[in-house]
């Protein structure tokens, strides 16, 4: 697949994050210091939508049980192996608009 509009770069303010559907998946994209990052919004405990969490540094807090994640790689805190995560996407600023690739 290619890149697909996710979102208006205003519509995420820096330190925060948000959901989108972009590609039929749904997407968390987080502006850490005015860079955008985008993983997989579902968090891999029971679902939680980690786009409606609350971002710390580069640090996604999941609303439901607290679970974190790292979304410059999607990779759980504290992950036995440092392997377990969620898919990561590609993102693009272009113009006023965030393009992501959900592969
Ligand atoms: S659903 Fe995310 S921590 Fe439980």
């Amino acid at each position: 697949m290619a890149f697909v509009r996710a979102a208006k770069a205003g519509a995420v303010a820096p330190g925060s994050i948000a959901e989108f559907e972009v590609g039929g998946k749904t997407v968390a994209l987080a502006n850490v210091g005015g860079k955008f990052f985008a993983i997989n919004s579902v968090c891999l405990h029971e679902g939680g939508p980690l786009g409606e969490g609350a971002l710390n540094g580069n640090l996604v807090i999941c609303p439901w049980h607290a679970w974190e994640y790292d979304v410059t790689n999607g990779k759980i805190v504290g992950s036995p192996d440092g392997t377990e995560g969620l898919a990561c996407y590609p993102v693009e600023v272009r113009g006023e608009d965030v393009y992501v690739d959900v592969g």
